[in-house]
């Protein structure tokens, strides 16, 4: 049994201009251990996928489909188990590790945070843990780490901390929303290594989010692209990055720099109004008659799924 399976996922938005439809019939697994990157422009739905999970939602959201983590639908489940969840079986790395953090608690408080909620630590036992974690995370003096504030760490420091506390309690599942927003190149590089060194030492399943392929195609087993709400293709990450098949999915690796640079024309359909066909087909160089009129379901294909005309 896979440890997370979302199924037929749809979350609209009660909005004045109308109904935003945010994620539509979304399905996927991951199993354990297993690696999912969730890919696509910003915009497409990406972190409402992970605000779902999570049951995080703004209150104008409308939800409904299936989410079943070790069996459960978190959908049902009572606040307080859900409660019991987030932090400790699902954790999220959100993107900005600044907002995350609040300023005026120092590091060694708020990375122990989920010993004192989830385990009933005291204070001098949850920073005696958050030690022990950041040391985990490689830095450098963790003991005087822990009384420093945010303010005086840099990005990528901060974005360690995160991430050693959303590892704190040995999660099942990781979630990582554009973990590597707005750092460097190179530090990118070293956070996702820590980030999965750490996940493996848990034996964690992880969902990355990032509309950074090079980030994906680094660290994922899967890769899963959302084009306007739908899944538009779900392959190997490796069958991925030799063949894309979607024509979205080809126009994000043409517009990689190491393949020349060249940006997809056009822009994603309003999430509001009720494009007919296939979603893609205005910036589709292969579009056809058929495209303009009819959705294109998602077909499989040897163990690859994609939503396109141009397939069967
Ligand atoms: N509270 C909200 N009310 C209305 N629309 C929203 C709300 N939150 C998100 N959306 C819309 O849902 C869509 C998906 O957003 P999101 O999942 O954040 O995209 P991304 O792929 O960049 O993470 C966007 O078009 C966004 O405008
Ligand atoms: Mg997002």
């Amino acid at each position: 049994m896979p440890l997370l399976t979302i199924e037929r996922l749809n979350v609209t938005f009660a909005t004045r201009q109308g109904r935003v439809k945010a994620v539509k019939n979304i399905s996927m697994s991951i199993s354990n251990q297993e690696k999912l990157a969730l890919i696509g422009e910003t915009g497409c739905g990406k972190s409402i996928v992970a605000q779902s999970i999570l049951r995080l939602l703004p209150k104008n959201a409308q939800i409904n489909g299936r989410i079943l983590f070790q069996g459960r639908d978190l959908l049902l489940v009572d606040e307080k188990t859900m409660a019991s969840i987030r932090g400790k079986e699902i954790a999220i790395i959100f993107q900005n590790p600044s907002l995350a953090l609040n300023p005026v608690y120092t590091i060694g408080w708020q990375v122990g945070e989920p010993f004192r909620i989830h385990q009933g630590a005291n204070r001098n036992q949850s920073i005696q843990e958050s030690i022990r974690l950041l040391s985990y995370m490689r830095f450098d003096k963790p003991g005087s780490a822990v009384k420093m504030y945010p303010y005086e760490f840099s990005g990528g420091m901060n974005q360690r901390a995160l991430i050693a506390t959303a590892l704190a309690l040995h999660p099942k599942l990781i979630i990582a929303d554009e973990p590597t927003q707005g750092l460097d190149r190179t530090l990118i590089k070293q956070i996702i290594e820590q980030l999965d060194r750490a996940r493996k030492i848990h034996s964690s399943s992880m969902m990355l989010i990032t509309h950074d392929l090079t980030v994906a195609q680094s660290i994922s087993d899967w890769i899963m692209v959302m084009y306007a709400g739908e899944i538009v293709e779900q392959a190997r990450t490796r069958d991925f990055f030799q063949s894309p098949l979607h024509p979205y999915s080809q126009g994000l690796l043409g517009s990689l720099p190491k393949n020349g640079f060249h940006p997809i024309p056009g822009q994603s359909p309003s999430m509001i109004e009720n494009l007919q066909g296939c979603q893609f087909h205005p910036r589709c160089k292969w579009a056809k008659e058929q495209c303009l009129n009819d959705k294109p379901e998602l077909l499989s294909l040897n163990r690859r799924l994609v939503r396109c005309f141009l397939y069967g």
